[in-house]
């Protein structure tokens, strides 16, 4: 890629150096497992990974988006479900930097950073997934602290982790201010781990609900200090999270390509390489297509927020809906181009499907990411209004024998020659 700087390749490369030493080789053990892999963790923090986007008076290696994306593309292309095991932590401290107050970021970003302490993210719940302000978790005022009660569902890094950025209403009132973060770490009492879910891919990171009863917090746990902030929060730190996403998607969407291309040199049907087929060559093409522009639009929309950009926020989600689609259609190609052979459980590639299903899905839905687009456009059209609409015709109902209407439109008419 001609236009990373050195700290992109620099990060670039020692990600791909865990992905093809560590990674790789234990991507199936940990499948077939469903457990965490302890050791990749251990591998991933050792080569400095865990603090990526953590900046470096907080301990971290002060990369931006972009850096975390090459690093979660490297990851993802061996193995998808450490992909999301690694940017979950990402997720997952975005709010302390989003709205965190200076002592909260000086007190978990260093141990973040140094993989001491992993985090994940708790907003969805049994009731409340796209409509993420529907939510019920409640959070109750008590002197100086706050207790909490409710459920949480799709904690991915639930029982790993060892803090959680919990979303919950605290003022069940009020419209625009009705939600709060609070950082509740493992071990409090009243906090537990509540269904494990058995997956179909990202095999290896644990997705559980997380439960509260009567969970005491104090009020520095208020992420920002201030009760209210926490939807704003939330999106915020979905804006920036996105193109993560995307970046796994591309990644397992270049690593399928990569093992599809293999493949079909070597596999021999009718006397030559499957390769030498027009109908392959052609879905290789399209595949290989497909995933570089993935892969300009998520470089793109990293970039756009490191940039502080205009309309980062609607990049971000076409980058997260484009890449991730494109995952899940280069997967699905790349088992069809390993026939049945594909569909096997010994061979690597349907765990590459099985993996990009969920990128569809989570982080929001591909439908809430066309949502964001589209509110964004229509957004935009006040301003174009005024630049295209004196060329679009206006379509006028003639009235039967309406002289006021057929005068107007006659002098309207330009003069006939
Ligand atoms: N940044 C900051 N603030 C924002 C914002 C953004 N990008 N987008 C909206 N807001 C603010 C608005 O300004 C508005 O503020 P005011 O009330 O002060 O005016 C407020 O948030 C509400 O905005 P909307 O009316 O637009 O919100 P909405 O209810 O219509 O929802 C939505 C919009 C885009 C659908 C949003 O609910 C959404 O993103 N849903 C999907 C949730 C999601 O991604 N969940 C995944 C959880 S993580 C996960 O998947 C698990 C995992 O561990 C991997």
């Amino acid at each position: 890629m001609p236009f990373l700087n050195d700290q992109n390749r620099m990060w670039q490369e020692k990600a791909r150096n865990v992905a093809e030493k560590v990674v790789r080789p234990l991507a199936r053990k940990y499948d077939e497992l469903q457990e965490y892999p302890w050791e990749i963790k251990q591998a991933l923090a050792e080569a400095g990974l865990l603090g990526v986007w953590i900046p470096k008076e907080y301990g971290g290696g002060g990369g931006g988006v972009l850096d975390l994306c090459l690093v979660i593309e490297q990851i993802s292309r061996a193995c998808g479900g450490v992909g999301v095991m690694y940017c979950v932590n990402a997720l997952g401290s975005f709010p302390i930097l989003v709205g965190g107050s200076e002592e909260q970021k000086k007190h978990w970003l260093p141990k973040i950073a140094t993989g001491e302490k992993l985090i994940a993210f708790c907003l969805s719940e049994k009731f409340a997934g796209s409509d993420a302000q529907s939510l019920r978790l409640g959070a109750k005022a008590d002197g100086a602290s706050w207790v909490l009660n409710g459920e949480k569902k799709w904690t991915t890094n639930g029982g790993a982790a060892d803090l959680y950025t919990v979303f919950a209403v605290t003022d069940a009132n009020s419209k625009s201010r009705r939600i709060s973060a609070f950082l509740v770490e493992k071990g409090t009492p009243g906090f537990s781990i509540g269904k494990i879910e058995d997956k179909m891919g990202i095999r290896c990171v644990p997705v559980v609900e997380t439960v509260f009863q009567d969970v005491k917090v104090e009020t520095a746990q208020l992420l920002g200090g201030q009760p209210g902030f926490g939807f704003h929060h939330a999106m915020g730190t979905l804006d920036l999270a996105r193109p993560g996403v995307a970046a796994q998607g591309l990644g397992l969407a270049q690593g399928a390509l990569e093992y599809a291309m293999v493949y079909s040199a070597r596999r021999q049907q009718f006397g030559s390489p499957v390769n030498s087929f027009q109908m392959i060559q052609q879905m290789l093409a399209d595949m290989a297509s497909q995933v570089e522009a993935a892969r300009q639009l998520v470089y793109a929309s990293a970039t756009s927020l490191d940039r502080k950009l205009p309309g980062a926020g609607k990049m971000a989600a076409m980058a997260k809906l484009y890449a991730t689609d494109t995952a899940m259609k280069v997967t699905t190609d790349a088992v069809q181009i390993f026939g049945g052979y594909g569909y096997m459980k010994d061979y690597p590639i349907e765990k590459y499907m099985r993996d990009a299903k969920i990128t569809q899905i989570y982080e929001g839905t591909n439908q809430v990411q066309r949502l964001v687009v589209a509110r964004n456009l229509v957004k935009e059209t006040n301003a174009l209004t005024q630049l295209l609409d004196a060329y679009i015709p206006r379509e006028v109902q003639v009235g039967y024998n309406d002289p006021a209407t057929l005068a107007a439109q006659k002098a309207a008419e330009p003069a006939r020659s």
